[in-house]
């Protein structure tokens, strides 16, 4: 569809990631909380990570600076979450991934906000009376890894709208827009009303986005829902929803796609979709 409103800046979206980050933080940051020998074993190996790559490429003066200067581009422009969460956050996701059961996991990203309206299934997504995009419903159950269901689990879900923009980094979005905690019920069955997101392409006009350029690589996400399913006394999945067939999950930027997280919705006849997917929690 045509837009009608201006795109969203990098500058603007990389200040908010940044924000909701450090909010995430909260006192985390404050102080040391790994010790000497742990950053001692982790810096040494990346440094000697980009040693290798200098001495192998033959890295000039030249090129040297220009990654000084980028690097001081990507902090000013508010992108690091950006930029981490494109490039390094789907190793750190499949090093974890390593020790857990249940539902496969996926990068969190930039764009989660906590504290969304808390809706009891079956839940519309707060959307716009205009909210443009082929209506979905998506339906499921939590259940623990023994296959009792988990009453009351909570799936908090967030998404881009139908042009791939996020609320709360889009201005023109209205806060909160497709996103919620929607509260499943007493046998762990949830209903979500709500529209199929589109392809997400990230900022172009700020670092990252240049440097995706100037590689000659690509900008896009394939469309998809973001999800943190929640249960008392069960570890907590962050993961990710792809669509089967949709655009880029052979070639997410993110490198974030896993088979088993691509969902197959039915078309109902009507112009609308419905699909279903549960999920599996293993004991916190
Ligand atoms: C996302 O899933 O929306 C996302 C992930 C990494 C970087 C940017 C966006
Ligand atoms: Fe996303």
């Amino acid at each position: 569809m045509t837009a009608t409103h201006d795109s969203p800046t990098a500058a603007g979206s990389g200040d908010s990631a940044t924000k909701a980050f450090r909010a995430s933080r909260g006192s985390a940051s404050a102080g040391p909380t790994v010790s000497q020998e742990r950053v001692s074993e982790v810096v040494t190996d990346l440094l000697a990570g980009i040693h290798s790559t200098i001495r192998s490429k033959k890295v000039t003066y030249d090129e040297f600076q220009a990654a000084k200067q980028y690097l001081i581009d990507v902090g000013e422009g508010g992108e690091w979450p950006l930029f981490l969460d494109v490039f390094v956050e789907h190793v750190v996701e499949d090093v974890a991934a390593e020790a857990q059961d249940g539902t496969k996991g996926s990068i969190l990203g930039p764009y989660y906000l906590p504290g969304q309206v808390r809706i009891d299934t079956p839940a519309t997504l707060p959307k716009r009376p205009d909210e443009q995009g082929t209506a979905l419903l998506f339906a499921g159950q939590v259940r623990d890894t023994a296959g009792n269901p988990l009453p009351g689990a909570e799936l908090d879900i967030w998404q881009a709208d139908d042009e791939g923009y996020y609320s709360g980094f889009a201005p023109h979005l209205p806060d909160g827009n497709l996103r919620g905690v929607v509260v499943a019920d007493a046998e762990g069955k949830f209903e979500i009303h709500t529209i199929e997101p589109a392809a997400y392409q990230i900022p172009t006009d700020g670092p990252t986005g240049a440097l995706i350029e100037a590689a000659g690589w690509h900008p896009w996400r394939p469309a998809h829902l973001h999800l943190m399913v929640r249960a008392p006394e069960h570890r907590t999945i962050t993961t990710q929803l792809y669509f089967r067939g949709g655009e880029w999950l052979d070639s997410d930027v993110a490198s974030a796609t896993k088979s088993e997280l691509i969902l197959d919705p039915v078309d109902n006849g009507d112009g609308t979709h419905s699909v279903t997917y549960d999920f599996t929690l293993e004991p916190a």
